[in-house]
Formats: C-alpha cells, sequence, structure tokens
C-alpha cells in the first residue's frame, strides 16, 4: 500500500501551447515544464540561435535527440561540439549554447536555477514547495572535478538487443534514463506498474503515441480523489508523475513507426545508482556514502521492470 499523492500528474504536449521564452532574435522558441525538483527546457531553435546562462548554480543536462540540432556548447574553460543522439553535462557557472543547426536542444535544470523554474507552465502546481520529496542534496563533485561531459549514445545501443534498453547517466544533482528507440509495442502482459515513495518521475517522449496509466491512492476525503487516468497523449510531450501514485507506460499503434521515452530523475536514484554497471558515466561520479535510510525510496517492482519483455 502507498502513499497519497499530493498532486495529479502534469501533462503538456508541446505543438498544443504557447512557449514560454522566445529569444529576441526569434531564432529560440522554449518550452519549460517543471517538477518538483527540477525544470524541463525543450527549445525548438534555428541556425544561429543561442542558449547561455550566466551564472548557473548547479550542473544542468543537455539532450540532443536523434534527429536534433548539431549544437556547440562552450563554458569560460573549453567548448565541444555536440551531435543528436547525445548527452552532455554541463558544469555550474556560465555556459553557451550555439546552434549549428536547426532542431530540437533539451536542457535539464536542478531547482536551484530558480530563475527557470519560475518560468514553469505549470509553476502553480508547485505552489506548495512539494515538500513529499526528496531534498535535492548534491551527490560528491566528479572524480577529476567539474568540466563539460559529453557522452554520444549510439554506441549504448544494441540493435539486435532487447526491446527495452536503458542508458541511465547521472550527474551531482540528476539522473536521465534515455531508452532506446523503440519499435515495436508494448506488449500488454509484461507491464510493470510500481510507484516512487519520495521522488517524482518525468517522462519526456518525442516520438510515437502514449498511454502513461496512473492510478492515485484514495484519501479519507472524497473531494481529494484523483481517477485512474488511462488516456492516449501525443508527442513531444511531457508527463511529471507524482510521487506514490502507481505508473506504467506503454507506446500504443501498429509496430514499424519510432516511439521514444526518457525518464527524468531529481536528484538522482540511489538504487539505480548502487547497481554495478547500470548508470553508464559511474567512473565519473563517487557515489555517496549510503545512510541505512535512503533519501530517495522506491516501492513497487522496480528493480525487475528493465528485463520485462
Ligand atoms: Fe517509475
Amino acid at each position: 500500500m502507498t502513499g497519497i499523492s499530493r498532486r495529479a500528474a502534469s501533462k503538456f504536449v508541446f505543438p498544443n501551447e504557447a512557449p514560454q521564452v522566445v529569444s529576441e532574435d526569434g531564432r529560440a522558441k522554449t518550452w519549460i515544464v517543471r517538477g518538483g525538483n527540477f525544470a524541463i527546457c525543450v527549445s525548438e531553435v534555428e541556425e544561429g540561435a543561442v542558449l547561455s546562462r550566466g551564472d548557473n548554480p548547479e550542473e544542468y543536462m543537455v539532450i540532443l535527440p536523434p534527429q536534433s540540432a548539431s549544437i556547440t556548447i562552450a563554458t569560460d574553460c573549453e567548448a565541444i561540439d555536440a551531435e543528436p543522439d547525445s548527452l552532455t553535462i554541463v558544469p555550474p557557472g556560465s555556459s553557451r549554447i550555439t546552434a549549428r543547426s536547426p532542431g530540437k536542444i533539451v536542457r535539464i535544470f536542478s531547482k536551484a536555477a530558480t530563475d527557470i523554474i519560475a518560468l514553469a507552465a505549470n509553476a502553480d502546481v508547485y505552489a506548495d514547495g512539494a515538500p513529499e520529496l526528496a531534498p535535492v542534496d548534491l551527490w560528491p563533485e566528479p572524480n577529476d572535478g567539474y568540466r563539460l561531459r559529453h557522452y554520444p549514445l549510439a554506441q549504448h545501443l544494441n540493435p539486435n538487443g532487447d526491446r527495452i534498453q536503458p542508458r541511465c547517466f547521472r550527474s551531482t544533482n540528476m539522473m536521465v534514463n534515455l531508452f532506446g528507440s523503440f519499435f515495436t509495442r508494448r506488449e500488454t502482459n509484461s507491464l510493470s506498474p510500481h510507484w516512487h515513495d519520495d521522488f517524482e518521475q518525468a517522462s519526456l517522449c518525442f516520438d510515437g503515441r502514449w498511454v502513461h496509466h496512473i492510478r492515485y491512492n484514495w484519501g479519507a476525503d472524497l473531494k481529494d480523489w484523483i481517477p485512474d487516468d488511462h488516456s492516449e497523449i501525443e508527442t513531444p510531450s511531457i508527463i511529471i508523475i507524482p510521487a506514490w501514485a502507481i505508473h506504467t507506460s506503454r507506446d500504443i499503434g501498429e509496430d514499424g513507426p519510432e516511439s521514444s521515452l526518457y525518464d527524468i530523475f531529481c536528484p538522482p536514484r540511489m538504487d539505480f545508482a548502487s547497481k554495478p554497471g547500470f548508470v553508464l558515466n559511474e567512473v565519473d561520479y563517487p557515489l555517496p556514502v549510503i545512510d541505512s535510510e535512503q533519501r530517495t525510496k522506491t516501492g513497487g517492482t522496480l528493480l525487475s521492470w528493465q528485463k520485462a519483455n
């Protein structure tokens, strides 16, 4: 039995909404959706567009999905070229992203980026400060210090491998699981309903049609009950699944077309991080000392989900 979710899921289909930020030169449109501890910024950019941060307090992640923009990411100390189908972790401080081709750019910030958090389309959902969530205690600094860390993703995908191929990375303040794209649809007899005790899960989908099944527990007050949700959501879209809500996601429709799913967690999940070999950049970031009561908890069938066929 789980607890009671303090809020319903936030669902956001990008083409249906006006962007939260349009750059002065009009070359970058950015949609912002937040969870309790993080914000996801999806930008649609033209060549030459610039996305800069003056003094970002913590690391942030930059995801370039397949068929997205090519970019250059620069800090005060270094610069790298990043191509589609890659992840880059940007160190704290100032940074500048310049688009070398048009397309999408995803950036994920922790709530320490208060200016971005304040702009989120669903800011009112978190007016209570989300006290049910584990705090974003920073995990230890990288072994060789903060710097740009760039991870092309194709090398972590086996085209002949399992249908579900998790590709998990973490930083000092968050974790992403960038599943390899799916070309067959999930079987309806091998779903993985589960919940998270004290953190949220964002699921960002760029391709396909998805159903994020969600069940909320009942409390004593009938007026606060939230109905089950089995509705279909188009892409590109984001759902922020609250703590305690039982959930499982499946792509729907005919086999063949691509569907994609990226999961986002903030702070990093200790259950994934402490599983040797699961976090693909684990050599870059030391684990925190694990106290007897892990702060980021999970429930349900979580540790067996990734092998579900
Ligand atoms: Fe989950």
